[in-house]
């Protein structure tokens, strides 16, 4: 069963320079109680993607396409449609923990204010929730953390607080953006196991956006790789993993630290970078840092469904391989 259905999501924003395109055309499904990854390097529109799932993109904005969600087109939310949904029916957790806590707030009255705010909870049932959320993620003075300021915790502290603050209304759809990148690599792992373990007893469906493919391949079911606005591939995780379909997510896979040969003299990195925003190179736009570009790349672009849970932006890919060239 879906969750979401995006279609045709255009994002773009208006700047000194002219329009920047930050999504181009993308459209995908998120099944119920189903994990989507999204990779992409810096500048390949993953937050522009999760801002406007969550109707949180700025003025200077053009939006485009559907975003089908519980039976409405989230597009055409107003002010008051967002106020309802947004905090209980879907919630985002941010890469910066402090972006959404406020300094002068205790924690414990920020991670139950959406219960309240939503009726879902008195205070008294709020409390004991948090109490018991942050306990389960691994907090060792849950009461003591409630009373603090945002300042007096950790970050790892901090960002358990915006995590506990996004699933106590258990809300469908979570929407995730690098929300571990800011914590070392142990206090990662812990939240990252205790957001999955969440995902599966709650039967929520999350999209988990992050540059680091390594993070995705130990929480996704699916992974969805972005390049310059698109998606350049769609596919189950285990399949994308083992046969990637198009040389981006090729290159990506590749440069994990996992997969390099320790003896090599060199380690893989992908050639090249992504153009500035605004300028998308004609035809493929991955085509000028391919390693299997051809002639028709540079002008002709083609999205390749293999299956219905699997499509590839890379032409080549129906020949069968483009790592025969
Ligand atoms: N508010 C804005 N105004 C103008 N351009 C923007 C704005 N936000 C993002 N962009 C541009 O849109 C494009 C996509 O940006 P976005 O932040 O979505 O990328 P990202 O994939 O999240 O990158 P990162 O991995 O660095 O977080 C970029 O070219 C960026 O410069
Ligand atoms: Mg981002």
């Amino acid at each position: 069963m879906k969750r979401l259905e995006v279609r045709g999501l255009q994002i773009g924003f208006q700047t000194d320079q002219g329009w920047i395109p930050a999504v181009r055309d993308l459209s995908f499904d998120l099944g119920v109680g189903e994990i989507l990854g999204i990779a992409g390097e810096s500048g390949s529109g993953k937050s522009a993607l999760a801002l406007a799932l969550m109707g949180l993109l700025p003025s200077n904005t053009q939006v485009r396409g559907k975003v089908l969600f519980q039976g409405g087109d989230l597009l055409q939310n107003n002010a008051e449609s967002w106020r309802k949904i947004r905090g209980s029916k879907m919630a985002m957790i941010f890469q910066d923990p402090m972006s959404s806590l406020h300094p002068y707030l205790r924690i414990g009255d920020q991670i139950i204010e959406p219960l309240l705010i939503h009726g879902l909870a008195n205070p008294k049932q709020a409390r004991e929730q948090a109490l018991a959320c942050l306990a389960e993620m691994g907090i060792s003075d849950p009461k003591t953390m409630l009373q603090q300021y945002p300042h007096e915790c950790s970050g790892g502290m901090r960002q358990r607080a915006v995590i506990a603050m996004a699933v106590l209304a258990k809300p469908d759809l979570l929407i995730a953006d690098e929300p571990t990148t800011a914590l070392d690599v142990t206090t990662q792992r812990e939240v990252l196991i205790w957001m999955q373990k969440w995902i599966r007893a709650s039967g929520a469906s999350l999209v988990f956006i992050s540059h680091d493919v390594g993070v995705l391949s130990e929480m996704a079911d699916q992974l969805m790789v972005m390049y310059l606005g698109q998606g350049v591939e769609r596919g189950s995780l285990v399949e994308v993993l083992k046969r990637p379909h198009h040389p981006y997510t090729d290159g990506l896979l590749r440069s994990l630290p996992a997969m390099q040969d320790r003896n090599a003299k060199h380690f893989y990195s992908l050639a090249g970078h992504v153009p500035p925003g605004g300028s998308i190179p004609s035809g493929c736009s991955f085509h000028p840092r391919c390693p299997a570009v051809q002639d028709l790349c540079r002008t002709t672009e083609q999205m390749l469904e293999i299956n219905q849970e699997r499509w590839t932006a890379c032409m080549r890919a129906k020949e069968g391989s483009w790592k025969s060239s």
